[in-house]
């Protein structure tokens, strides 16, 4: 029998789903529990989400600063800021990955998208710059999945504004810097089909519908499309998926850098695996970017005051960072100096923590404003001028970005380049 893959949901002791490789449930009962899909994202009360606490009830392990000198020694670079930092914090194999490419074995990057805004923010950029990291370190093939069928069937938008969305986020994706000649991108009302639908059906014929509903918190009230769309995000997790570009080779292993939230879609995945003949895909998976408000969940796309887009002015930013960016500060100067600011609840420094590079700066941030030195309105000021340098070298980019471009990482072509 296959190694357990999904460790203990919340309330994975009362739900029964019928899996005997334990992907139970991941769905509270009642409020108080916190409850992570790739839905909905909801701290215990409201409050913060308990990542230690996720990690078991995902079964994902913790990545450690041992995995982390490994990436470091076989890359021959620094480990990103995003790894030295705990910003991708959990794994599932992600060690076999490096055993592999220590042997000189190859592997594949895959990520996605789900295209339900036309402007990106801040957070919608952190698994893209991650993985633009990883291509760049270790010299791999990427897959960028765009799933606009996904949000046609969770959210009230046309399949035509879907397409659109998908193509206009593309532009986005590719200005951040991905190599063409290791990278394909593609949405999923063009590309599926041939023999990446072939593993689709061999996917779906694994997973009853009680396990689904375990898994993913499917009612019976949901349409059946929603029902019927983890095949889609699963199957790029296989090789054979891409017969343009790994033929009908099976032992090219897969890691999918995401955030945790799409850990339902991937467990799934690693169970269905090896019974269709499959290497499981290895995952590493980041925390959720808190919104300007402060920390109990994702940002929300819908209400623009609580994050800061890749299409803000220079003007925007200072104002949502000035009006909104939640501050551990105190009440009062005399009351700042006095016990310092709570940098477990500041958001100015949690985003610079994402992104000011320096970690001698970012560290003395945190010194001078915990105890009181530095005032919150001075690491705003800092914050202001990282993210504007962020958001106009991205504007800069993405207007470079022709539609010849999006083409030409769009078709479905061998690529030249994949390890060399
Ligand atoms: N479901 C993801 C979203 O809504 C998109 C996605 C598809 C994805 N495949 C993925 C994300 C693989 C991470 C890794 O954004």
């Amino acid at each position: 029998m296959e190694e357990s893959e999904s460790g203990r949901g919340v309330a994975s002791a009362t739900i029964s789903n019928g899996i005997d490789d334990g992907a139970n449930g991941v769905v509270a009962e009642g409020d108080e529990e916190q409850v992570v899909t790739p839905w909905e994202v909801a701290g215990k009360d409201g409050g913060k989400i308990d990542y230690d606490k996720l990690i078991v009830q995902f079964g994902c392990q913790k990545l450690n600063q041992n995995l982390i000198d490994r990436v470091e020694r076989l890359t021959g670079k620094p480990a990103h800021p995003f790894l030295r930092r705990g910003v991708f914090f959990a794994h599932r194999e992600f060690d076999k990955i490096l055993d592999a490419y220590e042997k000189g074995e190859e592997f594949y990057l895959y990520t996605g998208r789900g295209p339900s805004s036309d402007a990106l923010h801040l957070g919608h950029l952190v698994p893209f710059m991650f993985t633009k990291y990883l291509q760049d370190a270790f010299k791999v093939p990427l897959v960028i999945q765009l799933t606009d069928d996904e949000k046609c069937m969770w959210k009230d938008i046309s399949i035509e504004r879907s397409q659109y969305l998908a193509r206009e986020n593309a532009k986005d994706i590719i200005a951040c810097g991905f190599d063409i000649s290791r990278t394909f991108i593609f949405s999923d009302f063009d590309y599926v089909g041939g023999d990446f639908y072939k593993n689709m059906v061999r996917i779906a014929k694994c997973v009853t519908f009680n396990q689904a509903r375990g898994i993913f918190g499917f009612v019976g009230e949901d349409h059946i499309g929603k029902v019927s769309f983890p095949p889609v995000q699963a199957a790029p997790s296989f090789p054979t998926s891409f017969p343009h570009l790994f033929g009908q080779r099976k032992d090219v292993r897969c890691l999918i850098p995401c955030a945790i939230d799409q850990d339902p879609y991937f467990r799934m995945t690693r169970d269905a695996a090896p019974r269709i003949g499959y290497l499981k895909p290895a995952l590493i998976e980041s925390l959720f970017f808190p919104a300007l408000q402060g920390e109990s969940g994702k940002m929300s796309a819908s209400d623009t005051s609580t994050a800061i887009y890749v299409t803000d002015t220079p003007k925007q930013i200072i104002t949502k960072i000035n009006r909104y960016a939640f501050s551990g500060g105190g009440d009062t100067v005399e009351k700042h100096r006095k016990y310092g600011a709570n940098l477990e609840v500041d958001i100015p420094v949690k985003y610079l923590s994402f992104f000011l590079d320096d970690d001698a700066e970012l560290e003395r941030i945190r010194k001078e404003y915990g105890a009181g030195r530095m005032l919150t309105g001075e690491v705003k000021q800092r914050l202001i001028e990282v993210l504007t340098a962020l958001v106009v070298r991205h504007q800069k980019a993405r207007a470079g970005v022709t539609e010849e471009m999006v083409d030409a990482f769009m078709a479905v072509r061998p690529l030249p380049n994949m390890y060399g």
